[in-house]
C-alpha cells in the first residue's frame, strides 16, 4: 500500500495520529512505518470496553486435584512412568519469556535479572539449573523451547549465548518469537513509541503454540517424537521443570493437560483457581469466586475451589494441536505504555496509561479435554518474581530460595 492508501485506511478506523510525524521521517523510516501499519492487526481494538466473559452463565463445578498424600502413595509408579517417558524423548519444555515484566520495571528481559546476593544468580540460570537436575537424574537432555518477543529477542539470545546457556547443551535450546499487538491510550488511539514506530507489546502467552508452529518447531517436535510439552513461566524461580512425578501422574491419569497447583493461603487469596466450566478444565479468576463457591466443601469438609495455578502446565501435543486454531478471547489489559507526547518527547509513565491486548494460556487450557491438577508444596515450588518489593517480588523470592537451601 502507498501512503495515500494507508491514510485512507487509518481515516476509516480513526487512527490518523499514526502519521503525525510522517513528513519528518527519512525514506527508510517511512517505508518501515507504512509496512508496520500494514502488518498490524487492528481488529483487537474492537475488544475495548467489552464486558469480560466471566462465569456469568457458565456451569461451574469442582475438579478433582491429585493431592500431596495421594502423590506420595503413587510415587514409585508415577516416577517410573515419568522417567521412562523422559528417557524415550517424549517430553519437551517451553519457557514463556516473551513478557515485558512491566511490574518489575527493568528494561532488560526478566530472565536476565540478577537475584544473587554474594554472587550473580540470574533468573534464567535458576530455571536452567532446575531443568539440569532432571537432565542429570534421567541422563537425558530435554529440548528447551524459549519464547521471546520482538522487544527482548536480541538481548535474550545474546545473554544466554554469552553465559554459555548456563551449562545446557545449546543443541537442545530453540528460540522462537511470539507476535506483537498494538498498544493504545484509554480512548483506543494507538500510541507512537517513535516518530516512525507504533507502540506495540507482546500479544500475551496464549499464542505460544501457534508461534511454535509458525517457527517450524512443531514439525521438529513431531520428528523428535515429543508428545508432551511442559510450559512454564519465566518468573517462578523455585518451580520444578520437567518433573518426572508430574509427567508420570499426567500420563497415568489419561488426562491431556496437567496443571501444577498450590493450596490457597486463605480462602480469599487473589489467585485463579481450577474448576470445571461447562465440563471443561478452567481457571476461575478470584473476582468470579462468589462466597457460595468459595465456601463449597467436599465430603471431607475441604474447600473444593482451593487450588491456585502457578503457570506450570503439561500439555499433550496431540490434543493441543486439535484446538490451537480456535480463536482465544482477547483480554484488554491496563498497562504502562511508553509513548511520544504532543511534543514528540518519549514519556515512560509511572502509572498505567492505556491498553494492551493479550490472549492467555489459561484460555487454551479451557479448550482441552481433561486436566489433572497436581498439587505441589507452595514453600518448595512457588517463588514468583513479579514486583520489585513486597508480595511475589525480588525480596520474597530470594528469601524462599534460601529457605530451600540455595546459596545466593
Ligand atoms: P505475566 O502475566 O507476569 O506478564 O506473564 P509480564 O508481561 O511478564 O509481566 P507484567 O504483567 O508486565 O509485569 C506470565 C508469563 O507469561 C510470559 C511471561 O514472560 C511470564 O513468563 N508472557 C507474558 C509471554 O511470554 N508473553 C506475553 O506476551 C506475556
Amino acid at each position: 500500500m502507498n501512503v495515500e492508501q494507508i491514510k485512507e485506511k487509518l481515516k476509516a478506523i480513526h487512527q490518523e495520529q499514526l502519521l503525525t510525524y510522517y513528513d519528518e521521517l527519512d525514506e527508510e523510516q517511512k517505508t518501515q512505518l507504512l509496512s508496520q501499519i500494514e502488518g498490524t492487526d487492528f481488529s483487537v481494538l474492537s475488544h475495548i470496553g467489552e464486558k469480560n466473559d466471566t462465569a456469568d452463565n457458565a456451569q461451574i463445578t469442582p475438579i478433582k486435584a491429585l493431592t500431596l498424600p495421594e502423590i506420595k502413595e503413587q510415587e514409585a509408579s508415577i516416577k517410573n512412568t515419568g522417567v521412562q517417558a523422559i528417557r524415550s524423548g517424549k517430553l519437551g519444555a517451553v519457557l514463556l519469556a516473551g513478557g515485558m515484566g512491566t511490574r518489575l520495571g527493568s528494561d532488560s528481559p526478566k530472565g536476565m535479572y540478577d537475584i544473587g546476593i554474594t554472587k550473580p544468580v540470574f533468573i534464567f540460570q535458576r530455571l536452567i539449573e532446575n531443568l539440569l537436575d532432571v537432565v542429570k537424574e534421567t541422563e537425558t537432555c530435554i529440548h528447551l523451547f524459549i519464547m521471546t518477543s520482538d522487544k527482548n529477542h536480541e538481548m535474550t539470545t545474546a545473554f544466554l549465548e554469552e553465559k554459555e546457556y548456563f551449562g545446557y547443551d545449546k543443541n537442545f535450546i530453540h528460540f522462537f518469537q511470539q507476535d506483537m499487538a498494538p498498544a493504545t491510550d484509554y480512548e483506543g488511539k494507538i500510541y507512537l513509541e517513535e516518530k516512525g514506530k507504533l507502540a506495540s507489546s507482546p500479544n500475551g502467552n496464549g499464542g505460544w503454540l501457534t508461534s511454535m508452529r509458525n517457527a517450524g518447531l512443531l514439525e521438529f517436535v513431531h520428528k523428535e517424537g515429543i508428545e508432551w510439552l511442559n510450559v512454564f513461566a519465566v518468573d517462578n524461580v523455585l518451580q520444578r521443570i520437567a518433573d518426572p512425578l508430574f509427567l508420570g501422574a499426567a500420563i497415568e491419569s489419561g488426562c491431556t493437560v496437567g496443571a501444577k497447583v498450590v493450596r490457597k493461603n486463605d480462602p480469599d487469596e487473589k489467585v485463579g483457581v481450577m474448576c470445571l466450566k461447562n465440563g471443561h478444565p478452567s481457571i476461575m479468576e478470584y473476582y468470579d469466586l462468589t462466597p457460595e463457591l468459595r465456601d463449597t466443601l467436599d465430603e471431607n469438609g475441604e474447600r473444593v475451589y482451593n487450588f491456585g495455578v502457578i503457570l506450570n502446565y503439561l500439555i499433550e501435543v496431540k490434543n493441543a494441536e486439535q484446538v490451537m486454531n480456535q480463536a482465544l478471547p482477547v483480554h484488554v489489559v491496563e498497562k504502562k505504555i511508553p509513548y511520544l507526547d504532543e511534543n514528540g518527547i518519549l514519556v515512560k509513565p509511572e502509572k498505567p496509561n492505556g491498553y494492551k491486548f493479550e490472549t492467555l494460556i489459561l484460555d487454551l487450557i479451557e479448550l482441552m479435554d481433561q486436566c489433572l491438577p497436581f498439587e505441589v508444596e507452595r514453600e518448595k515450588e512457588f517463588a514468583p518474581i513479579k514486583n520489585k518489593t513486597g508480595v511475589d517480588s525480588v525480596e520474597s523470592a530470594p528469601a524462599l530460595l534460601k529457605k530451600n537451601g540455595y546459596t545466593l
